[in-house]
């Protein structure tokens, strides 16, 4: 086989799959949420609009302006801001979201969302959002990960509102135990995303 010397050139922005897609990306409360910036910044510089929503919790973790500063969009961070923000309701996320994306997903947003429960602004959207194209990339200690009533939450989503999963992946766990529950990497993330944009629409 002979190998070419031609320089490979970096894909365009135009290029890629994720290209002009509207992209809302939910934040939850874990120590994985600093990794969501990195995934909002891939997502950015790989053209699409992404507008995130992130709960009380994700905000004890990583603040709203470096998502705002990645992205170059409002954060949302209350039900309550309403349409006095960028005109955004959690009803008009049904609209103009292409793709919903919860990294990291905690037990407790997978739990919200496969019983329909909606009390903060993240878990309304996506109780509205639920016939999008959703993947959720969880992230928990492994005790939490295992636990049956969280098996279940997933399955419920997976079957009925035919949800996405990525990960958990084993590896260190924040707690410092050797296990499954550690978010998918970013560049996973993307490339699932970018598989899930593919199939909805292909950009040619
Ligand atoms: C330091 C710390 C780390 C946490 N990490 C996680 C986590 O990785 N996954 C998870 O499901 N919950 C984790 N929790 C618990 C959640 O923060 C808690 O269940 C919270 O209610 C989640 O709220 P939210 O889903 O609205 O963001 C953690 C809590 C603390 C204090």
């Amino acid at each position: 086989m002979t190998m070419s010397n031609k320089p490979t050139q970096p894909e365009k922005p135009q290029d890629r799959q994720t290209h002009g897609r509207s992209i809302l990306l939910g934040v939850t409360g874990g120590i994985a949420a600093y990794k969501a910036v990195d995934l909002a910044g891939k997502l950015t510089a790989a053209g699409a609009t992404v507008k995130t929503v992130m709960t009380a919790n994700a905000c004890r973790f990583v603040t709203p302006l470096s998502f705002e500063t990645v992205t170059s969009c409002p954060v949302f961070t209350s039900l309550w801001q309403g349409p006095k923000q960028d005109n955004v309701t959690h009803i008009s996320f049904v609209d103009w979201a292409d793709i919903v994306v919860v990294a990291p997903a905690t037990a407790n947003i997978i739990a919200k969302a496969a019983n329909g429960i909606c009390d903060d602004l993240l878990s309304t959207v996506l109780c509205a959002c639920w016939s999008k194209p959703t993947l959720y990339a969880p992230a928990m200690n492994n005790n939490m990960w295992e636990n049956p009533a969280v098996r279940a939450n997933v399955e419920k989503i997976k079957k009925e509102m035919a949800a996405e999963i990525i990960g958990p992946a084993t590896g260190r766990l924040a707690c410092g135990t050797h296990a499954i529950g550690r978010m998918a990497e970013p560049q996973d993330i993307l490339k699932a995303i970018e598989e899930i944009a593919r199939r909805i629409r292909p950009n040619t």
